[in-house]
C-alpha cells in the first residue's frame, strides 16, 4: 500500500527535478551565446553565395575550427566595409573574408594565427598592353575599396590616382573589367584564377608581378583585446595538424596546400 507520505514525497522530488532542469536550460542559454561571424561573400572561391548560401574554403574552414573550438556561430554576409565597422563597434565577434594580416590593420583589429598565403594579380583583358604592375601607369584601373589590392595599386599609380577606380566588391570590379570601364583589376591571385578559370568565354587573363606584388597572408579577424582570439588559435593550429585543413584545401584548389609557409 502506497502511504500518503510518500506520494508528497515523490511529488516534491518531481517538482524539484523540473525547476531544477528550467534553471540550468536558463543559465546554458546565458552564458553560451552564438558568436556572430560576418562576411563579404562575393569573393570566389573563399566565400559566395550559391543557392541563397554562402559557401567557400573560409566557409568550411570556419566550419571546422568552430566545431573544433565547440562555438556556435551564425555566419552572416554583410559586406566588406561593414564587416570593419561591424569589428570595430562590436556588433560582430568575428570576421573571416580572405581578410589580409597587415600591421596596419593590427592597430584596430586582432587577427588570428595566418591560415592562407595569398598575393596579387592582375587581371585584363586578353590581348591587353599591360604585361607588368608598370604597365598599370597611365591606365584606368578597378580595385575593390579598403583592400590591399588597392594599397599595393596605389603603391604604383600614386595615392590620390583619380585612375584608380574602387569598387564595393570584386565582382563587380570584374564587371566592370568586361565592360571597358577599366581596363584592369588588381585583386588577390586566388580570386583572380577563379574567375579565369570558371568563365573562360570572358577572354580575361590573369597574370603575377613578383616585383611589385609581395606575399601575404589571410586570418580571422576580431575586435581588439577579444576574447576567443585564443580559442580560435588553438582550434584553427588543431584543424591544420590533423589533416583536416588539408582536406578543406584540396576540395576547394585541388592541390596539396602549403602548411610551412604558414608557421613561419
Ligand atoms: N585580402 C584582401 C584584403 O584583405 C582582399 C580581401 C577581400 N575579401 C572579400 N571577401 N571581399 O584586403
Amino acid at each position: 500500500m502506497i502511504k500518503k507520505g510518500m506520494i508528497a514525497t515523490l511529488v516534491f522530488i518531481l517538482m524539484f527535478a523540473l525547476v531544477g532542469c528550467g534553471g540550468s536550460t536558463e543559465k546554458t542559454e546565458t552564458t553560451e551565446k552564438k558568436i556572430t561571424v560576418v562576411t563579404d561573400a562575393a569573393f570566389a572561391p573563399f566565400e559566395y553565395m550559391d543557392k541563397g548560401e554562402i559557401v567557400g574554403f573560409d566557409v568550411d574552414l570556419l566550419k571546422a575550427v568552430m566545431e573544433e573550438a565547440g562555438l556556435e556561430y551564425e555566419l552572416k554576409n554583410i559586406g566588406w566595409d561593414p564587416l570593419f565597422a561591424a569589428i570595430q563597434g562590436k556588433t560582430a565577434d568575428m570576421a573571416v573574408s580572405g581578410i589580409t594580416i597587415n600591421d596596419d590593420r593590427k592597430k584596430t583589429y586582432d587577427f588570428s594565427i595566418p591560415y592562407f598565403e595569398s598575393t596579387h594579380m592582375i587581371l585584363v583583358k586578353e590581348g591587353s598592353s599591360i604585361k607588368s604592375a608598370k604597365d598599370l601607369q597611365g591606365k584606368v584601373v578597378g580595385v575593390q575599396n579598403g583592400t590591399t589590392g588597392q594599397t599595393a595599386v596605389e603603391k604604383i599609380l600614386g595615392k590620390e590616382n583619380p585612375n584608380i577606380k574602387k569598387f564595393e566588391n570584386s565582382v563587380v570590379a570584374i564587371m566592370d573589367l568586361l565592360n571597358g570601364g577599366v581596363e584592369a583589376v588588381v585583386t588577390d591571385n586566388a580570386v583572380a584564377n577563379e574567375y579565369v578559370k570558371n568563365n573562360p568565354d570572358a577572354k580575361i587573363v590573369a597574370f603575377e608581378d613578383p616585383d611589385h606584388f609581395e606575399s601575404e597572408f589571410y586570418g580571422f579577424m576580431f575586435p581588439k583585446g577579444s576574447e576567443l582570439k585564443q580559442k580560435v588559435d588553438e582550434a584553427l593550429k588543431k584543424v591544420i595538424e590533423n589533416g583536416t585543413y588539408t582536406e578543406i584545401y584540396k576540395k576547394w584548389f585541388g592541390t596539396e596546400p602549403n602548411i610551412e609557409s604558414l608557421q613561419q
